[in-house]
């Protein structure tokens, strides 16, 4: 439930932005503006209520698969009840209740209200959501999904009263009509034909990874607009990586170093359903993805999406696949090692991720190799050092294997030796790390400030 957080101090972090960025677009919107209505308008007839049983459960696994529930419901709050109070450095803002309550829930919306809530980002009342509600992605849904949605909402959700919370922002960043125009700069049209329905895995993977599942909302860099910066397969910034909430959400195109061009499709499908696989484990936001979304989806759902993510081509130049050596292993066994991160790795890291830096298949993940351990920037491996981090559970693997954090017992320097050690070992090959980007991440996290270390 931090993933509704995390969308959000990306949205927020500089509000201000919606408002320079209105202001900077304002030309181009003039001529948006127009058709922009007129599909409101067109959207607001023709609305039909649906309470047929099997629309309601296909609604509820769409629900699944677009991870409504982990934004729109409270820590230890009433399914989909809203109220999840999230911090952004210009207040704080609330999710919505999406039950069907009449009073206080979506219960007197339309389907053409529910469907420009959805995919248009307009409310009830015609003003606009703050786009950490991921209609951006979602305008890529078919009709008939959204139609299975609303009956599910509708019928499938048992109402809840609870008022919202209005957000605690101050004026005048609490208006939304900027927010109007960010729509209109960033927002593409809302999906109005069928034809992405199809048998080929491809099809069916994008239209989940772009639409539904909206993988980019963490995985794709965003602009100064804080606005994905594709939101499409563009041969390159689709899905190429971007920091969000303390993590490196990763690249997810066919590089070989950082990204995931030495997974199998079955190595996709495989941590989508369970959280873990031999060579790498879920932390962060993605844990919350796998627990409450991917491992409901269907096996031939979890294949398309792997298909379709195989289809990425590389971000950047295509490198040779990185080989692995022993030669760090061999030297932490023999003992004859002396360097501060050898050292450090022996006695903290060792005892699970083993020296040859192999780890112990789907328990403790494996550092050689890894495209997590490659990736250009450590923040994430700082994270989770500083932090650790508990494998999400899943029914294909429910045991919840953690990693203790260090961030009491290993100064800045020790941490940021040991990950260069480990950024350098067993053929894996990225940049060192420095001291000072670990007290950045240290400070970010709230975390207490480096132990002091007994003088002797
Ligand atoms: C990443 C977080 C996130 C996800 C995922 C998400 N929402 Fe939202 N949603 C929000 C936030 C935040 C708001 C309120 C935004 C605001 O106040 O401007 C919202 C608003 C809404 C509204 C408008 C409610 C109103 O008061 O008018 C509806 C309807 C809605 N969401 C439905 C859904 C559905 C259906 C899904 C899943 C398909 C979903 N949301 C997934 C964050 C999210
Ligand atoms: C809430 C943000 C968020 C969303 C939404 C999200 N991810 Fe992630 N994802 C992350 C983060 C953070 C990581 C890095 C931590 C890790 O490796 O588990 C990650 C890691 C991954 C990895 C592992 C990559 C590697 O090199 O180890 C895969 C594969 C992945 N995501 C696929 C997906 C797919 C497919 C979707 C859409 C169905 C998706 N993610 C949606 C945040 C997200
Ligand atoms: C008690 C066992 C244990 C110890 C000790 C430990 N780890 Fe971990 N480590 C884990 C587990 C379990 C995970 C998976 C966490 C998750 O996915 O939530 C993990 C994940 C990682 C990852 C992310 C790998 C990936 O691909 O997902 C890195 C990097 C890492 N550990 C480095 C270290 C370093 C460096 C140390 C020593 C300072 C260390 N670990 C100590 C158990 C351990």
């Amino acid at each position: 439930m931090k993933t509704m957080k995390t969308h959000m101090s990306i949205v927020f972090s500089s509000a201000a932005i919606f408002v320079v960025t209105a202001m900077a677009v304002f030309g181009r919107i003039q001529a948006a503006t127009q058709p922009g209505e007129a599909i409101v308008a067109l959207a607001q007839t023709g609305a039909t209520d649906n309470a047929d049983p099997a629309m309601i459960a296909k609604g509820r696994y769409l629900a699944t698969a677009g991870d409504c529930i982990a934004c729109h419901t409270a820590k230890g709050g009433r399914p989909f009840a809203g109220g999840l109070g999230l911090d952004s450095p210009i207040g704080q803002i609330y999710s919505t209740n999406i039950t069907p309550d009449r009073r206080t829930g979506i219960g007197d919306y339309s389907y053409a209200d529910f469907d420009n809530a959805i995919r248009r980002g307009i409310r009830k009342d015609g003003s606009s959501l703050y786009p950490a509600m991921p209609y951006v992605s979602y305008s890529k849904m078919r009709p008939s999904d959204v139609r299975a949605l609303y009956a599910y909402f509708m019928h499938g959700v048992t109402p809840v009263s609870q008022p919202n919370t209005t957000e605690d922002i101050a004026w005048p960043l609490s208006l939304r009509w900027p927010l109007r125009f960010w729509r209109m700069a960033f927002s593409p049209e809302a999906e109005v034909n069928e034809s992405s329905v199809s048998a080929d895995p491809v099809t069916r993977g994008r239209y989940l990874v772009e639409g539904l599942a909206h993988c980019g909302a963490c995985h794709t860099p965003r602009g100064v607009g804080f606005q994905e910066l594709a939101l499409t397969d563009d041969g390159r910034t689709f899905l190429s990586g971007s920091v969000i909430d303390g993590y490196v959400a990763n690249n997810l195109r066919e590089d070989q170093k950082d990204g995931i061009g030495k997974w199998t499709e079955s190595d996709i499908v495989g941590f989508l359903k369970s959280g873990r696989i031999s060579h790498s484990a879920a932390f962060g936001g993605m844990a919350e993805v796998v627990e409450d979304s991917t491992q409901h989806m269907t096996d031939a759902d979890l294949k398309a999406i792997a298909a379709y993510l195989k289809t990425l081509a590389p971000k950047g130049a295509s490198t040779p696949a990185l080989q692995g050596n022993n030669a760090a292993g061999n030297a932490l066994r023999a003992g004859t090692v002396h360097g501060n991160g050898e050292l450090t790795f022996i006695d903290n890291c060792a005892a699970c991720h083993r020296t040859s830096g192999s780890g112990y298949d789907s328990t403790f993940p494996k550092l050689a190799l890894s495209s997590v351990v490659n990736a250009d920037d450590p923040t994430s491996l700082i994270h989770i050092v500083l932090d650790g981090a508990q494998m999400p559970w899943t029914n294909a693997a429910p045991t919840h294997y953690s990693m203790p954090g260090f961030a009491g017992r290993l100064t800045d320097r020790d941490i940021a030796d040991v990950l260069t050690f480990v950024r350098s070992s067993w053929g894996n090959h990225a940049a060192l790390v420095s001291a000072g980007q670990v007290r950045k991440v240290r400070e970010s996290l709230g975390l207490p400030g480096q132990p002091v270390l007994p003088q002797n």
